[in-house]
């Protein structure tokens, strides 16, 4: 059966790790035939995406979208009910961090992140959830962090998207328990991706890596549908490694 996927920030990191987990599980459950919508800023990063996920016969179509701006939003998803019909499953993925010591985090800094982690998130759940109450199924994923219930330093910012995040989590699924909505919050420590730049070797032989949590996320959904997988908690061996 098609499944219409979102998946934003699928150009990079936990976000393309999930839609390739998507597009190779066409061969392990019969009859599962995602399309999956990449959505990013970096079309040449979505290009190469989908390509990747056609090479496993799954469908994936790129939407450049900056989740920032809710004008795009609604174009992202009015566009993705046009081609298909409908959203089975959302994944909000998309985030990004300006990581800095409190006192030297500017109002740029902030309105960046916010504009994306809290902004964004919230106005394309809101729009994707309203169709998903209303047909009564859907399931919406959040990558948010484990920066969600625990501070580090250097991410004043980033925690207070995260921990918003998860007040978002919280706060939808009471209303998606009365319509039969699934909602994963799904809490990575950390992840080799490119958000993290430069990484010295030591603290990379250590850290989890994107297809550690995209497997558990693409398990999730395929739990039997009275099932919801309501929180992912993935952590490195050695526990939090940034402070
Ligand atoms: N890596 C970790 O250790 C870790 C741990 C816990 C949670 N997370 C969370 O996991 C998610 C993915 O992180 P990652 O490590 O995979 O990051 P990443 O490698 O930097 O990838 C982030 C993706 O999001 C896209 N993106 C960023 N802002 C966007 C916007 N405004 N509109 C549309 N797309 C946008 C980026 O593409 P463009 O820049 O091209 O738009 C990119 O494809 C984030 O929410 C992050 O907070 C990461």
């Amino acid at each position: 059966m098609k499944q219409i996927i979102i998946i934003t920030g699928a150009g990079k990191g936990i976000g393309k790790a999930i839609a390739l987990e998507f597009a190779q599980a066409t061969v392990k459950h019969e009859g599962f035939e995602p399309v999956l919508i990449l959505a990013s800023r970096t079309i040449s990063d979505l290009e190469s995406v989908a390509s990747e996920c056609r090479s496993f016969e799954a469908a994936a179509d790129i939407f450049p979208v900056d989740i920032a701006d809710p004008a795009q939003i609604e174009h992202l998803v009015s566009t993705t009910l046009e081609r298909y019909g409908t959203i089975d499953c959302l994944i909000n993925n998309a985030g990004v961090g300006r990581f800095k010591p409190f006192t030297e985090l500017t109002e740029e800094d902030f309105d960046y992140t916010i504009a994306t982690n809290l902004k964004g998130t919230f106005f394309l759940t809101q729009r994707v959830f309203a169709l998903m109450e209303k047909k009564r199924s859907g399931h919406i994923f959040f990558i948010t962090s484990i920066a969600a219930e625990t501070a580090f330093k250097s991410s004043s910012i980033y925690c207070m998207s995260k921990f918003g995040q998860k007040g978002l989590v919280e706060a939808i699924r009471l209303y998606a328990k009365t319509c039969n909505v699934r909602i994963t919050n799904v809490m990575p420590g950390a992840v080799y991706t490119p958000m993290w730049g430069e990484v010295p070797d030591a603290m990379k032989s250590v850290m989890m890596r994107p297809e550690d949590i995209s497997a558990p996320v693409v398990n999730a959904y395929f739990m039997p549908q009275r099932t919801s997988v309501e929180e992912l908690v993935l952590r490195p061996v050695c526990g939090d490694i940034n402070e």
